[in-house]
């Protein structure tokens, strides 16, 4: 059976914001997802260009390379933190936050229930201080293209490649419809007028 996900948006902090309510801003979202797509689609079709020309091999450097440099671009361009994370991770330093790690488990618990029909996302205001910091998260489910470097059955010269540069991998084994992952997007708190 389908099952309609709809966006999610909480609001944690030790004081709520409009908590209950309706965001009433909600262009940064709009916005954090289309930085998320946009790292999403152009990955994609970068690895699948390098897949094509030079093989799995060629690949490998698509994700390992390509994907922090075209997050480092949209992010400056933004102002926002743009990034992928995931409970098993490949590279350490991709490793989640505790925010991020608590909504990777609903995704793949959501993901795991049965097919969805829509992106799994999810949205954050938190205060800090005086000022909130907005965050988006959107699932990124497994695909067969991924599994080449992430599934079960990794060809024995690319699995050696990437046990030679990520020793502390754990992002293989997936099939194809699980969660691998969730693109994360942080908006540093902006400074809000002081309290009347
Ligand atoms: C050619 C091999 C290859 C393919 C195909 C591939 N990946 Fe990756 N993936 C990697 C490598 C290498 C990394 C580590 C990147 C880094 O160092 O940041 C990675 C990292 C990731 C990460 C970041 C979290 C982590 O584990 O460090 C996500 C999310 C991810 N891949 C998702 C995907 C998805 C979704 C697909 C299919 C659309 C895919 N990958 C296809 C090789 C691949």
């Amino acid at each position: 059976m389908k099952r309609m996900a709809a966006a999610l948006v909480l609001v944690l902090s030790p004081m709520m914001l409009s908590a209950g309510e309706p965001a009433t801003d909600t262009a940064w979202v709009d916005q954090s997802r289309q930085l998320a797509m946009q790292l999403g689609g152009q990955l994609k079709a970068e690895l699948t260009n390098a897949i094509a020309e030079g093989g799995p091999m060629a690949a490998i450097n698509v994700c390992y390379l390509r994907a922090p440099e075209i997050a480092a671009q949209l992010s400056q361009a933004s102002g926002a933190r743009v990034g992928r994370t995931a409970l098993r991770v490949r590279n350490p330093s991709n490793a989640p936050d505790d925010l991020e790690r608590t909504v990777l488990e609903q995704f793949a618990a959501d993901l795991g229930s049965g097919p969805i029909d829509r992106p799994l996302e999810a949205v954050f205001e938190i205060r800090r201080g005086d000022a909130v910091e907005r965050r988006y998260m959107r699932a990124i489910p497994t695909d067969a293209l991924c599994l080449t470097c992430h599934g079960k059955t990794i060809a024995p010269e690319l699995a050696a490649a990437i046990a030679r540069d990520y020793p502390k991998d754990q992002a293989t084994g997936f099939e194809q419809g699980q969660l691998r992952g969730a693109f994360s997007v942080v908006w540093p708190a902006p400074s809000l007028p002081p309290a009347p």
